[in-house]
Formats: structure tokens, C-alpha cells, sequence
């Protein structure tokens, strides 16, 4: 188990600061999953880490230790990428044990760690297989078997899981918290994926432009997220964000009002006033979609087009007129840039 600092990390790229500055600690033992659109420099923050990449300034530590000058083989580290290679020509076993005849581990030895790391991973009974002869998942399982056999300080992955169908994907990710669970490493999982940080990270680390929006757990980020950007980001669809003045509500410095797709309640027929616990919007449904479980409203209002998640399924026809009501105690505020608000709305 290891601990991993990123202190004052900038990162320039002819001339273009990709990470303009960041300070992440990353717990020992944790599951880390930094999450953010597509070129906001995630896999530059994993390459770093893992000593492919140098920083242009700051300091990585794993385990207290400065890392900055140490060769990415000296690091301890095993990482895992979306195009993992294995040797088409090795069986499994062969494909395990790689890197560890490469480090002259003798030969009862390697066979006992690629035994146990086979049981952990499932791949016991396919040990004689060549990679040609497994489906896509095995073969990941053969890719992070090769990669933590070594049993490294600290396990970085860069969208593993991206070429998978979705069926395997969320098989793999439950394995994937198996695994962590079985052999406590420090992972450090990057994904663009939210629903996939969510499920795996005990922290997410949410990235927009190169800087960090919020490190947190999975729970806080989607009922405290600390910006808009982080409260649109996480959760299907986004939240919903209203102007404050428009909503006519909010205190002091709130200028705008968030809420969930999933914290709003449709209301038909009579008009409702507000009371003490919600308020409410009037509108009319433009669209639906069905998600199984739930269905997905599309409302047109006078403060803009907005979504409500509902459990119950209303037979109702597009232009069909509805209350949404809007409890007070779901709202989350922010401030002139964009910044939650502690007080809240009221
Ligand atoms: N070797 C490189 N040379 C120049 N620019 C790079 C290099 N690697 C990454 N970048 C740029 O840095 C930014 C972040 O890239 P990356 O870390 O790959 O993002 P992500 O993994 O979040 O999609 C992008 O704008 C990308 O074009
Ligand atoms: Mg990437």
C-alpha cells in the first residue's frame, strides 16, 4: 500500500500549459478514479505518475519519496491501458510470468505467483490458452494479471474497460472492486466515464481544462458537488440550473439554483401554489423517454426547457400541461462563478 503525492504539478506542452497546476494526494489503499471530458488531462496526470511523462514543475511522492528522477521500472508501479498487447504467441501462463522471469524471479518462486494471481482473476483453468483463444474479457483479466503479479505499490489504469461491450464492462468493473478489495494496492483508475467513476472510485477526482473541480467521494460529489461544472458532470442527465432571480428565490449571494432531474415531482390537473417545503413551475411535457425503470420528462417553461426523472410512468401525451414541484430542500446554490454555496437556499 502506498500513499501518492502530486504537489504544484504543472505540466506545459509547447508552450501550452495542458495542467496549469495541481495538488492531489492520492490515500493508500484507496481506489482513485480521475474522471473529466475527453482532453482535460487525465491520462497526462496517470503518465506522470507512472513516470512516462515529466512534469515541467512540482513534485511527485510515492509513499513520501520523491519519484521525479526515478525511472518509470525503479517505481513500483503496474499499469494497465484500453490497448493492452499481449504476446500472441505465449500461452497465459507465459503472458503472466513475463515480467517476472524478465526480473529474475526464480523459477518456484514465479510459479507460485502466477498460480495465486491466476485464482485471483478466474484464469486458473486457461493458464495452457494462447490469448486467440479467450473472449475480450479473459483476455483483460490476462492483461491485469500480467500487470499485478509483479504486486506493485500502486496500480494505474487508462480506460481499461473502453473497448469492452457494456454487459462485460460492468462485469469487469465489479471484478475490478473485487480485486482491489482482495489485494488492498493503491489504484488510480481514469476513465471519461462518469457512471463507471462512480460505481468504482471510493474517491473521484473530477478534472475540466487541466485543473482539479473536486476530489471527494463518490457520495459527496453528487449531493455536495462543489461547482456547477462537477454538478452537470456527474449524474444522467445533468442537473437542471436555474437563474435565481428567474426561480425567485435564493439568499445573499446565490445567483443560480440547481436540481435534479430526480428531485422534482410532476403534478397534473389543478394549479398548486408554493408552501413552505417546495415551490412550483408550470409547464408543458415535449418529450419522453422511457429508461426502463424510469422515465424521462422534457418540460417547456417560461425559466427554459428542463428534465424530470420520475418512477411512475403517466400516460400522458406530449403538450400535456403539469405542476413541477420543486422542493425546497433539493435546490443547491451557487454563486456569481459558478461555486456552491454552503447556507443553501433558503
Ligand atoms: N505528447 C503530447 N504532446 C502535445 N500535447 C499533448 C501530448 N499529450 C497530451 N497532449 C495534450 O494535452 C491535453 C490533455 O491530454 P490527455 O492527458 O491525453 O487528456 P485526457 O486523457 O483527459 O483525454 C490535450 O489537449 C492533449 O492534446
Ligand atoms: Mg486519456
Amino acid at each position: 500500500m502506498s500513499q501518492v503525492v502530486l504537489k504544484d504539478i504543472k505540466k506545459t506542452f509547447n508552450g501550452k500549459d495542458v495542467i496549469p497546476q495541481i495538488n492531489l494526494t492520492i490515500p493508500s489503499g484507496s481506489f482513485t478514479v480521475l474522471v473529466g471530458p475527453s482532453g482535460c488531462g487525465k491520462s497526462t496526470t496517470l503518465r506522470m505518475i507512472a513516470g512516462l511523462e515529466h512534469p515541467s514543475s512540482g513534485e511527485i511522492r510515492i509513499d513520501g519519496q520523491k519519484v521525479n528522477q526515478v525511472d518509470p521500472g525503479k517505481r513500483d508501479i503496474a499499469m494497465v491501458f484500453q490497448n493492452y498487447a499481449l504476446y500472441p504467441t505465449m500461452t497465459v501462463k507465459e503472458n503472466i510470468e513475463f515480467g517476472l522471469k524478465n526480473r529474475k524471479v526464480p523459477r518456484a518462486e514465479r510459479e507460485e505467483m502466477v498460480r495465486e494471481m491466476a485464482e485471483t482473476v478466474g484464469l486458473t483453468d486457461y493458464l495452457s490458452r494462447k490469448p486467440s483463444e479467450l473472449s475480450g474479457g479473459q483476455r483483460q483479466r490476462v492483461a491485469l494479471a500480467r500487470a499485478m503479479v509483479k504486486k506493485p505499490k500502486v496500480f494505474l489504469m487508462d480506460e481499461p474497460l473502453s473497448n469492452l461491450d457494456a454487459q462485460l464492462r460492468q462485469q469487469m468493473r465489479f471484478e475490478l472492486m473485487e480485486l482491489h478489495q482482495k489485494l488492498k494496492t493503491t489504484f488510480i483508475y481514469v476513465t471519461h466515464d462518469q457512471v463507471e467513476a462512480m460505481s468504482l472510485g471510493d474517491q473521484i477526482v473530477i478534472m475540466n481544462k487541466g485543473n482539479i473541480q473536486q476530489a471527494a467521494t463518490p457520495m459527496d460529489v453528487y449531493h455536495k458537488p462543489a461547482n456547477i461544472f462537477v454538478a452537470q458532470f456527474i449524474g444522467s442527465p445533468p442537473m437542471n440550473i436555474f437563474s435565481a432571480d428567474q426561480l425567485g428565490i435564493g439568499v445573499n449571494r446565490t445567483t443560480k439554483i440547481g436540481i435534479r432531474p430526480e428531485s422534482m415531482k410532476l403534478h397534473y390537473g389543478d394549479e398548486t401554489s408554493s408552501s413552505k417545503e417546495s415551490c412550483y413551475i408550470q409547464g408543458t411535457i415535449v418529450a419522453r423517454e422511457m429508461l426502463g425503470s424510469e422515465t424521462l420528462y422534457y418540460i417547456n417553461s417560461s425559466i427554459g426547457r428542463f428534465a424530470v426523472k420520475s418512477h411512475e410512468e403517466e400516460q400522458v401525451i406530449n403538450g400535456t400541461r403539469v405542476q413541477v414541484e420543486v422542493p425546497f430542500d433539493s435546490l443547491h446554490s451557487f454563486d456569481e462563478n459558478e461555486v456552491r454555496l454552503r447556507e443553501g437556499v433558503r
